[in-house]
């Protein structure tokens, strides 16, 4: 009844149905499973959009909207029940203001193109993930992308000047402000930014741009110790302010896995280290060099390969990006995004790796992250097969976060993944009003119905 409804509103051309949906492939990252959707809705335009949620609605039909599929929460995962819905043929960069730096984006440009397409005018857009190939706007906004870049330029939430909604009624929200500042009551748009597709379907994004920096240069470093790295990120943050873009840290099983023989990277250094970094700057190779001369000589930096062309940045990048690698590497991965200082870190580092090496007989293990934003991952294997180890390795992860500031979920956002323990990084009250302010914008839980909480 509502496919049919759907048909007839939109044209069959833009209802995929069961048999055929379930040939495309449902998610990008990790192992590839067949997408399981009742149908799937393909709408050109926010109208579109409107009509698919208000039929939807009309008829108590769970939806799922879906970007490109690259979550790691499993935010857009469907068990058959459900509608998707891809933006994926409302692709246009509708506008590139230069005067005023701002892009008027359609939910389904992917990241790579917006970036692309910025480069002519010498503009920039600050986001940038691994994913950035296949990842769309609407996603990064649906779920707060963070990235490698969020020390300069911070998350989502910070880079949306203005964005347009469709409410599961079909209502249009249409926040299209490209000012600044706009003090004008509750700031709407932000409940839509990391709201997992559980509140409506972004269609529409006005994005702050930056300038396209002239000149960039990135370091792979080695190191002895976790102190050493904190020295350097915490001087690198005076000595380069705002042009310091990025600082990773990579700990030597990560390192190893991602320049293995079969990851396409290779290995900056001959020797090896107990830790290794990645920093970018918006500055000459020269400057770099110098602020990290006095590191080498004095011994708390050990090693520096400093990437001077694109194509030697692209490589030490490729150390780092694309960790889906590790995804065939082992399986099954258990895939971590936690939250905490920096001072932190070298600690709960220490306890985790401990209660996993005595509690696991196999452990492949690889800690690695966005150091310079309090942000690490883990990836975690406990034996081939081994999905009974998952409760036992969260608790391992989460247990040690109790007694210090930090959060479950740092980018990846709350998914089906990390539900269960939403409540170790919010309060009962805050969960609560989440519960309500999702009852009162939709009210028949046709929304991603059952992400997040
Ligand atoms: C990364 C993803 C997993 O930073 O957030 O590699
Ligand atoms: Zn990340």
């Amino acid at each position: 009844m509502v496919i049919e409804a759907l048909q007839s509103v939109l044209g069959k051309e833009k209802v995929i149905l069961k048999e055929e949906a379930g040939k495309r492939i449902g998610n990008i990252f990790g192992k590839p499973e067949k997408m399981k959707v009742k149908a799937l809705v393909l709408p050109t335009n926010t109208n579109d959009v409107s009509h698919i949620l208000k039929i939807c609605n009309e008829h108590k039909q769970a939806v799922i909207p879906m970007g490109g599929l690259s979550n790691v929460v499993y935010s857009a995962l469907s068990d058959g029940s459900e509608i998707g819905i891809s933006l994926e043929k409302m692709n246009q960069i509708e506008k590139i203001d230069t005067e005023n730096r701002t892009a008027t984006v359609q939910s389904g440009v992917i990241l790579q193109q917006l970036q692309q397409a910025l480069t002519a005018s010498d503009l920039l857009f600050g986001l940038d993930l691994g994913s950035k190939g296949s990842c769309m706007i609407g996603g990064n906004i649906a779920t707060n992308a963070g990235g490698l870049q969020a020390v300069k330029y911070g998350v989502m939430r910070n880079l949306v000047l203005g964005l347009q909604v469709v409410l599961p009624d079909g209502s249009i929200i249409s926040d299209l402000n490209s000012v600044m500042k706009n003090n004008t009551g509750y700031d709407l748009k932000q409940l839509f930014i990391g709201s997992e597709g559980t509140l409506g379907i972004i269609t529409k994004a006005i994005l702050k741009l930056d300038t396209l920096a002239k000149e960039k240069s990135t370091a792979f470093l080695g190191l002895s110790e976790f102190k050493n790295a904190s020295k350097i990120l915490a001087q690198a943050r005076s000595f380069f302010g705002d042009k310091l873009v990025s600082f990773e840290i990579l700990w030597p099983e990560f390192y190893e896995i991602m320049t293995n023989e079969r990851s396409g990277n290779k290995k900056p250094f001959t020797e090896t280290y107990p830790l290794y970094a990645i920093m970018e700057v918006i500055d000459s190779n020269k400057l770099l060099d110098t602020f990290l001369e006095p590191f080498l000589e004095n011994n708390e930096l050990q090693n520096a390969v400093i990437g001077t062309s694109d194509q030697e940045r692209k490589q030490i990048w490729g150390i780092r990006e694309k960790v889906d690698h590790i995804m065939n590497e082992f399986d099954p991965v258990f895939l971590f995004d936690i939250s905490l200082p920096v001072s932190e870190m070298e600690n709960y580092h220490k306890v985790v790796r401990e209660n996993l090496y005595s509690n696991f007989q196999q452990v492949h293990y690889s800690i690695y992250g966005h150091m310079g934003d309090g942000n690490l991952h883990l990836m975690l294997n406990c034996g081939d097969g081994n999905i009974e180890a998952k409760a036992q390795v969260e608790k391992i992860v989460y247990e040690p976060l109790k007694n210090i500031p930090s959060s479950i979920s740092a980018e990846h956002g709350i998914g089906l993944s990390k539900k269960k323990w939403l409540s170790f990084s919010r309060s009962e009250n805050e969960i609560a009003l989440m519960k309500l302010i999702k009852k009162a914008i939709d009210p028949n839980n046709i929304m991603n119905p059952g992400k997040i909480f």
